[in-house]
C-alpha cells in the first residue's frame, strides 16, 4: 500500500441530524417531534436521556462551524427539523424556525462549507404522528408541503438536497421493531410506511425540482449492507436474500427502477401493498442527481424461526456476529471492505445509477476524557482510515463516488443508545458543552484539506498502537 490520492473535486465533510445535535427542543416556536415523546416512554432510551438539550448546535452553530474550517473540511451534512418549521406539520411556516437554517447556511456559505440538507432525518412532527403518523398516506403530501416551505427559503444557499435518511430504519425501528420513535411494533404499519416514506421523497423531490436553483441537486440517502451466508446451507442464502430484500432492495428498487421486488411482494403478500396507488411507483422512481450511500457494517445472515405476528415471523432471519472481527462499542463489527463492496454492487447492480455520495460512515468508541486539550482516540483513526482507504478501492475499480461524510462531527445523542455511544470527531462534554476535536478530528481534518490518505507508514505516526495490516 502507498499514499492514496483523491479527485480534487472530491467531497469531504462530515454529517449530524438536527434531533441528535440541535437541542433547543421547545425555542423559538419549535412543534414537538415523535421523538421528544418518544425519549419520554421509561426505559426506551438505554441511559434515559432525550435530545431536548443534545449539543446545543442551535446556540453554538458558529462555533460548530468554525470547527469545521479549522479542520478544513469541504462539506457539512446537517438535518431540518420539520417540526422546526412547520410546528404541526401543516400549515404556515414558523418563521424563526426557517431563520436558524437561514443563519447555519451562511455562516457555512461564510467559511466555504457547502451545505448539505436532510430534509427528514426521523423527526416527524407529533401532530402528524397523532393523525396516524408514516402508515398515513396523507403524511407524504404534508411532507412536499414543508420541502416547499423549505425550499422557498433555503433555496438560494443550499443547492445539495437529501430528501430522507434511511428511510429503512425511520419504518422498521420505528413501526415495525417499536425500538425508535413512534415505538410501533407492526408489520402492516411498517409496510405502509416504507411505501408512504418513499412517496414522501417522490413528492418532496418534485416540490425541489419546481423551487431549486438551477444546478442544484438532489438525492435520498439509504443504509446499505452487504449480507453474508452464515453457513453453505440453501436456508442460510434464502434467508440472506430476504435480508438484503427487506433491508437495501425495498428501497433501492423503486428509487433506482420504479418498482417492489417481486421476492419482497410474494413474501409479505400482494394483499399487504394495496397501499401502492396508480402513480406512486413512477413519482419515487423519478431521477435522482446522486444517491446518498450510509454504511456502517456487513450482515452475517442465518435462518432462524422469529416470531409470528412480527416482521421476525415473516424474514425468519437472524443477523449474527461474525467471529475473529472488532467490534466498536455499540457492537457493530468493523468490516471495512463492506464498503469497498457496497459500492461497487451498487453500480453492477443497477445500470444508469446516479453518481454514489457516502454520506455517513463512522464508529462509536470508548474515547478517554479529554486530556491537554485533545482526545487520543487512534481505533477511530483506523477505522477512518480503512474505511476511507475502501472509498478509495472503489474508486480504482470504477466506481462513480464522488464524497464522504464522516458520522459524526460532534459527539451527540445517539437515538435509543442516548449518550453512551461517542461517534464524533469532535468530543462534547455535555455538562460544559465543551468541544476539543479529537485526534481523529485533526487526522481527518488532514485527509481532508489534502485529499490524501496516507500511508501505513505515515499512518503508524497517528495510530502508533492500532496494528493496521
Ligand atoms: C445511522 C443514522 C445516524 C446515526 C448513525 C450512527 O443509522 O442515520 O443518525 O445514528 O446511524
Amino acid at each position: 500500500m502507498t499514499t492514496r490520492q483523491f479527485p480534487s473535486e472530491f467531497v469531504w465533510g462530515a454529517a449530524t441530524a438536527a434531533y441528535q445535535v440541535e437541542g433547543a427542543a421547545a425555542e423559538d416556536g419549535k412543534g414537538r417531534s415523535i421523538w421528544d415523546t418518544f425519549c419520554e416512554v421509561p426505559g426506551v432510551i438505554v441511559d434515559g436521556s432525550t435530545g431536548a438539550v443534545a449539543c446545543d448546535q442551535y446556540h453554538r452553530y458558529a462555533e460548530d462551524v468554525s470547527i469545521m474550517a479549522e479542520l478544513g473540511l469541504g462539506a457539512y451534512r446537517f438535518s431540518i427539523s420539520w417540526p422546526r418549521v412547520q410546528p404541526d406539520g401543516r400549515g404556515a411556516a414558523n418563521p424563526r424556525g426557517l431563520d436558524y437554517y437561514r443563519r447555519l447556511v451562511d455562516e457555512l456559505r461564510a467559511h466555504d462549507i457547502e451545505p448539505y440538507a436532510t430534509l427528514y432525518h426521523w423527526d416527524l412532527p407529533q401532530a402528524l404522528q397523532d393523525a396516524g403518523g408514516w402508515p398515513v398516506r396523507d403524511t407524504a403530501y404534508r411532507f412536499a408541503d414543508y420541502v416547499e416551505l423549505v425550499t422557498e427559503v433555503l433555496g438560494d444557499g443550499v443547492s445539495n438536497w437529501i430528501t430522507l435518511n434511511e428511510p429503512m430504519v425511520a419504518a422498521n425501528a420505528g413501526y415495525g421493531d417499536g425500538i425508535h420513535a413512534p415505538g410501533i411494533r407492526d408489520l402492516d404499519a411498517s409496510l405502509a410506511a416504507t411505501h408512504h416514506l418513499l412517496l414522501g421523497h417522490g413528492l418532496g423531490l418534485a416540490a425541489l425540482r419546481g423551487r431549486m436553483r438551477p444546478g442544484s441537486r438532489c438525492g435520498i440517502t439509504l443504509n446499505q449492507t452487504i449480507t453474508d451466508l452464515a453457513s453453505a446451507a440453501p436456508a442460510d442464502a434464502a434467508a440472506a436474500r430476504r435480508v438484503d430484500g427487506h433491508n437495501n432492495r425495498m428501497y433501492l428498487d423503486p428509487v433506482l427502477t420504479g418498482t417492489y421486488p417481486a421476492d419482497m411482494v410474494d413474501l409479505f403478500g400482494a394483499s399487504r401493498f394495496a397501499f401502492v396507488r396508480e402513480g406512486d411507483l413512477e413519482l419515487i422512481g423519478r431521477p435522482i442527481d446522486f444517491l446518498g450511500v450510509n454504511y456502517y457494517r456487513r450482515s452475517l445472515v442465518r435462518a432462524t424461526s422469529g416470531v409470528d405476528g412480527q416482521t421476525s415471523g415473516v424474514l425468519k432471519a437472524e443477523v449474527i456476529l461474525p467471529q475473529d472481527v472488532d467490534v466498536t462499542a455499540v457492537g457493530w463489527p468493523v468490516q471495512a471492505d463492506g464498503l469497498r463492496d457496497v459500492l461497487v454492487h451498487l453500480t453492477k447492480q443497477y445500470p444508469g445509477l446516479p453518481p454514489l455520495m457516502v454520506t455517513e460512515n463512522g464508529a462509536a468508541f470508548a474515547d478517554p476524557e479529554p486530556a491537554s486539550g485533545t482526545v487520543d482516540d487512534p481505533r477511530r483513526i483506523a477505522y477512518l482510515h480503512r474505511h476511507i482507504g475502501a472509498t478509495h478501492d472503489a474508486l480504482e475499480a470504477g466506481v462513480d463516488v464522488r464524497g464522504y461524510f464522516v458520522w459524526s462531527l460532534v459527539d451527540n445523542f445517539e437515538w435509543a443508545e442516548g449518550y453512551t455511544a461517542r461517534f464524533g470527531i469532535v468530543h462534547v462534554d455535555y455538562a460544559s458543552q465543551q468541544r476539543t476535536i479529537k485526534s481523529s478530528g485533526r487526522w481527518y481534518g488532514k485527509v481532508a484539506r489534502t485529499g490524501t490518505l496516507p500511508d501505513p507508514v505515515t499512518q503508524a505516526e497517528h495510530v502508533a498502537k492500532v496494528d493496521l495490516s
